[in-house]
């Protein structure tokens, strides 16, 4: 069994066996997702995905009843920070989609979403994945035994701020193993040296929300949909690590490519990143 050290669990072999499982699982849905994208279908119809191939594989969707949200899966297109909720929304050429996806199985909780490029993607919508996705890598390239919680925040700051981008505030990332949302709570800004020190054993997320404006966000009337306040672009990726004995684990990783998130390299070659 794992124990509690301020707070935060730190998993057993067995629970980290379970862990690798779970995750493993969330990250297969989330690449399937990549495959059905394309202009013309419904968010409803992602639901329906997600919901179905989480059940065929013995799993459930952790979103499903979670604090009341009604569906299976988090859709957030466009100024949709997190928590959309799928529906009849039609996906349209240019937008772009964070799909998360949550599974529970064996009692434990894998949780991992991308953003997914529909069609052909303006400039914005670019920049904002991009940064969205490089704020992740370096987060998880914070991760090791002893570092603080801090330099997770501070490492995605300190880049998402040069390239002219904002990073949310009022969502973090969060640990997790038998529940959905544990201790402790990782914040994507900060300062480093700060936080608690990272032990082995230590499963959390990192899912920086990386807006093109403002950090500020809204929640619509459904409670759940998170916007931006000022309407820019906000996109997002998320991981769930394992702190191991010499570095991190990603639990979360895909095997492959993510069909419809597949890194724009002139993002980084390219001026308007520089220029922004
Ligand atoms: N998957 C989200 C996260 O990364 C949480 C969604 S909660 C829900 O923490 F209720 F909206 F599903
Ligand atoms: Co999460
Ligand atoms: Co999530």
């Amino acid at each position: 069994m794992g124990f509690r050290s301020t707070s935060v669990e730190i998993k057993g072999p067995k629970e980290i066996e379970r862990m690798r499982e779970v995750c493993r699982m969330a990250a297969e849905t989330l690449t399937l997702v990549g495959e059905m994208l394309r202009p013309g279908i419904t968010t409803e119809d992602i639901n329906r995905f997600v919901h179905e191939d989480t059940v065929r594989r013995g799993a459930r969707p952790a979103p499903l009843k979670y604090k009341g949200f009604p569906k299976s899966v988090c859709t957030s297109i466009n100024e949709v920070v997190c928590h959309g909720i799928p529906g009849s929304q039609v996906l349209a050429e240019g937008d772009i989609i964070n799909v998360d996806v949550t599974h529970i199985y064996k009692g434990f909780h894998g949780d991992t979403s991308a953003t997914f490029y529909v069609g052909t993607p303006s400039p914005d919508a670019i920049q904002v994945t991009e940064v969205a996705r490089r704020s992740l890598e370096l987060g998880v390239a914070q991760v090791k035994p002893g570092a603080r919680l801090g330099d997770i925040g501070a490492a995605i700051q300190e880049f998402a701020e040069a390239q002219r981008c904002s990073v949310v505030r009022d969502f973090v990332g969060h640990g997790i193993g038998r529940q959905f949302h544990e201790e402790p709570k990782v914040s994507h800004y900060g300062t480093w040296g700060r936080g608690i020190r990272l032990r082995p054993g230590m499963t959390f997320t990192i899912e920086p929300m990386i807006n093109l404006g403002g950090w500020e966000v809204r929640v619509l009337d459904d409670d759940w949909t998170a916007v931006t306040a000022d309407g820019s672009l906000s996109a997002q990726f998320e991981h769930t690590v394992l702190v191991t004995e010499t570095g991190v684990e990603v639990l979360t990783a895909r095997a492959g490519t993510l069909k419809g998130s597949e890194l724009y390299p002139e993002y980084f070659a390219g001026p308007r990143g520089a220029e922004r």
